[in-house]
Formats: C-alpha cells, sequence, structure tokens
C-alpha cells in the first residue's frame, strides 16, 4: 500500500467512490470527477467546498506550460497564493521548470487535500506547504523571493485565475497607461471553464 492511502482525511474530507454518498450540489461535479484529476480513484481528497474551485487537470497542466514556457529564466519559484485541493500545485510541480512550488492555502482540512493529493501524482517533495493567510505569509516568510518568483492566484473572489464571464473592461482597469497584458480563455470540450490574465513580462509567441 503506498503512503497516501493509509492516511486518515480530516472530518470534513471525503472521497466518494459511488453517486449514492454524493451530495446533490456536487453530483455534476463528480461525474467529470476524472477529468478534473485523472488519478481521482487513487483516492483524491476533497471538502465539499473543494469541488466547486478546483482546477481541472488539463486545465491546470496547460496553464502551467503557458506560464512554463513564457517567463524570465531569473523566475526559479512558483507560488501557488491559493492552493485549494492542490489542482494547480500539482501541474506546476509536474512541469519540472521550477525549482520549487511554495503552495499557501488558509483552510487546514483543504490543505489536507493538497498534500494528500500531490502524494497521488508523486510530487509532494517539490512543493512546500504553508498554512495561512497568503497576504501575511507572502509579506513575511516569502518577502525575500520577489525577484526570482512568479506568483499564481485563483482566489476565490478570483482575480487571475477568473470566472469565464468576466469582464475584460474591470482587467483592464488594471494595467497601466500603455501596458498590455495577454488573457486567455481556457477550454474543455468547447467550452470556456477559466480565464487567466497574465500580468507581469511573459513571452507569449510560443502558446497554443
Ligand atoms: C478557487 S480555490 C483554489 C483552487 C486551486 N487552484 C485548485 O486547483 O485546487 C481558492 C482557495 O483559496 C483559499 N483562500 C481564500 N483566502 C485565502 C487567503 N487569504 N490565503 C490563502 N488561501 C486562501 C480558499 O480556502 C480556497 O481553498
Amino acid at each position: 500500500m503506498n503512503e497516501a492511502a493509509e492516511e486518515v482525511a480530516p472530518p470534513e474530507v471525503h472521497y466518494y467512490s459511488d453517486i449514492g454518498e454524493v451530495p446533490w450540489d456536487i453530483q455534476n461535479y463528480w461525474y467529470q470527477r476524472h477529468r478534473i484529476f485523472s488519478k481521482y480513484e487513487e483516492g483524491i481528497w476533497l471538502t465539499d467546498e473543494a469541488w466547486f474551485g478546483v482546477t481541472p487537470e488539463p486545465i491546470a497542466n496547460k496553464i502551467a506550460e503557458h506560464i512554463a514556457s513564457s517567463v524570465p529564466e531569473n523566475k526559479v519559484v512558483l507560488i501557488d497564493a491559493f492552493a485549494g485541493a492542490g489542482g494547480n500545485s500539482i501541474a506546476f510541480a509536474k512541469s519540472g521548470r521550477w525549482k520549487r512550488v511554495y503552495a499557501i492555502e488558509k483552510d487546514p482540512a483543504v490543505l489536507a487535500c493538497a498534500k494528500h493529493n500531490a502524494k497521488i501524482y508523486g510530487v509532494q517533495s517539490k512543493i512546500t506547504w504553508f498554512e495561512g493567510d497568503c497576504f501575511a505569509i507572502l509579506k513575511k516568510q516569502l518577502k525575500d523571493l520577489g525577484p526570482y518568483s512568479v506568483i499564481f492566484a485563483s482566489p476565490p473572489w478570483g482575480v487571475l485565475y477568473l470566472p469565464r464571464t468576466s469582464d475584460l473592461k474591470q482587467l483592464a482597469r488594471l494595467v497601466d497607461n500603455g501596458e498590455k497584458i495577454h488573457v486567455k480563455h481556457y477550454c474543455m470540450e468547447g467550452s470556456s471553464k477559466a480565464l487567466c490574465a497574465y500580468y507581469g513580462d511573459f513571452k507569449t509567441s510560443t502558446w497554443d
């Protein structure tokens, strides 16, 4: 038995193996569970709330690929400021582009999911976990990493990784006069699932 399989989940965390166990508002997500995490059957953990925010694996992989291929070489650290159940952190760690991935999550049960899920994907040793408020942690523990890091944020209220219905004019208001940013839709089976706004020095010519 592997290490992740032996772990005991906190009470807020579930692994649903049968539709009969799944709360009604999560059922649509549960039907897509293998697209959300291809290794779901290996015992992926999620809290009931985390289902709504987790980035599906193909999209997380694509975002990881886009960031890896477009950032300046001196950026060697990736900080996932709102790590959730680990969808993006795992993809960043798998990309192999980063010396280290730092993942911050304020909810201890959700953080337990992210750590457990990273073990299932075999990338736990590449990620340093922080439990707490990302704004405080970025200002204190991680403050010296600024010049070497890229910060990825998929907060619950949506700033960088955003709902597909986001208002582009609102995003544009966050850009200095004359500057340009890249805004990209990430789609699964022909429909947009998310939108990412890339603020900063990204070379986007290689993106597909
Ligand atoms: C949309 S989810 C992130 C999902 C994640 N990208 C994934 O794929 O699993 C947002 C997460 O941010 C966490 N969060 C909210 N405010 C936070 C804060 N100030 N510091 C750290 N985490 C925070 C929430 O608990 C939630 O788990």
